[in-house]
């Protein structure tokens, strides 16, 4: 189904809308009064209400709320693995309904394959397309590099760290060239300085590919790190509070005064 939206909707934005936002976007995503209810014991339960996000082809949203306010469940709907939700999200015009190799998730475990190594594990993602074998092998060996694991395509998970894991997770969702990144808590598990290192490779991935990306995280500064707007959602139901812009120069300074005030801004509303 065709959708257009006459009219742009930067409700809760925080601050006056700037001459760009004015201008008529050009959206990738839309989620247009998306709903969603699992049943738990034969009842319904409003896990999703009323979300309302417009989302411009190549931005980088960043979406934080407390555990079990829907982060999770909203990404599975936006990637088509769960159709069943109220309202519309639109992709490229079209509503959602199934997964498409346009749209790719990286999650906090890295879901590979122990018994493949990591060029193995990466060459998975073409499984389902008509790529030849001598492409397969030179794109996979391209996001390898792209990746920074070069010199490690024949080793296996248990054989590298926990954040390689995380970079090969990354690499396998980015080598068919998606246009859309949806990543839940892609760095949950790891630690502070491998987050970070990972934080700035994600970034410098995003700008180069021109990517559209969704990054649901616990972890506020990382929001901020790379956010062009921070949406901040509240639970039971999950709603969107508040979509906070950061107008910041990348690479953004954590010790900035205006990086910790948006920071500090956004935690006020979990503490
Ligand atoms: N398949 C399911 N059946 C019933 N309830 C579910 C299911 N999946 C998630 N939930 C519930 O939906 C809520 C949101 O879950 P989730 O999207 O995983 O939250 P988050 O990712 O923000 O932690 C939670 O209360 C969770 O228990
Ligand atoms: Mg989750």
């Amino acid at each position: 189904m065709a959708v257009t939206r006459a009219v742009i909707d930067f409700r809760r934005s925080e601050e006056p809308k700037d001459e760009a936002e004015q201008q008529p976007a050009s959206y990738a995503l839309q989620l247009d009064h998306v709903s969603k209810s699992y049943l738990l014991h034969g009842e319904p339960l409003k896990v999703l209400d009323d979300i309302q996000l417009d989302i411009r082809s190549g931005e980088f949203v960043s979406i934080v709320g407390a555990s079990g306010c829907g982060k999770s469940t909203l990404l599975r709907l936006i990637t088509g693995l769960d159709a069943q939700y109220q309202g519309n999200i639109v992709y490229q015009g079209q509503r959602i309904s199934g997964t498409s190799l346009d749209r790719s998730i990286v999650f906090q475990e890295h879901r590979l394959f122990p018994w493949l190594t990591v060029e193995e594990n990466i060459l998975l993602a073409f499984s389902a397309t008509n790529v030849s074998q001598e492409e397969r092998h030179a794109r996979v060996k391209a996001q390898i590099a792209t990746v920074g694991l070069t010199g490690f395509e024949k080793a296996y998970p248990h054989q590298i760290s926990g954040g390689m894991s995380q970079r090969v997770a990354i690499a396998r969702a980015l080598v068919l060239r998606p246009q859309l990144l949806l990543l839940d808590e892609p760095f949950g598990a790891l630690d502070v300085l491998t987050r970070m290192k990972l934080q700035h490779e994600l970034q410098r991935l995003w700008e180069q590919e021109g990517l559209t990306t969704v990054l649901v995280t616990h972890d506020v500064e990382e929001a901020v790190f790379l956010g062009d707007r921070i949406v901040v959602m509240t639970s039971h139901p999950g709603r969107i509070k508040r979509i906070v812009p950061v107008k910041l120069p990348r690479p953004r300074i954590r010790s900035a005064s205006e990086f910790q005030r948006i920071r500090d801004d956004v935690l006020s509303d979990f503490i």
